[in-house]
């Protein structure tokens, strides 16, 4: 159980700090075809930010506290803040960069959380997987044509 505590607060750290790049690159994104961009980082931060709290409350019920800093996000996050303004296909692709490895934290929690015979949080788990591969192919999809065309 002590396993699936750490294990579950890097990744809710690593969604949290996901989230808030999401956020960061739907503030931020300029260009021609800014909207675009603007809503397709919206709709992500969106999704994601509706999970966060659903997901502290199931590490409360795994009977830990829930990292609520952001110096303990800092200390636990997989993923790298950004804090540079990049060009909008650098925002994308690093976004998608972060998700896939959002990704395989989420499978190696579920994982565990297996092991612990906790199903139900696996459960949860595996819809936020899906969320997440839902939206690698918006961000992939923004791209695709790009990287072809160069
Ligand atoms: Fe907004």
């Amino acid at each position: 159980m002590e396993a699936l505590q750490k294990a579950t607060k890097v990744g809710f750290a690593s969604t949290f700090s996901f989230f808030l790049k999401a956020q960061n690159f739907h503030w931020n994104v300029i260009g021609p075809d800014f909207l675009e961009y603007h809503e397709l980082f919206g709709n992500i931060y969106e999704e994601v930010y509706s999970s966060i709290d659903g997901f502290a409350e199931r590490i409360r019920s795994l009977g830990t506290y829930v990292p609520a800093s952001l110096s303990r996000f800092n200390m636990l996050s997989q993923i790298e803040d950004q804090n540079e303004i990049l060009p909008k296909e650098q925002m994308v692709a690093q976004l998608l960069e972060d998700n896939e490895k959002l990704i395989t934290i989420l499978k190696l929690i579920y994982d565990v959380a297996e092991q612990n015979g906790e199903h139900g949080f696996s459960n949860f788990l595996a819809e936020r997987m899906d969320a997440h591969r839902k939206h690698g192919w918006m961000l992939r999809s923004s791209i695709e044509g790009i990287q072809n065309a160069s």
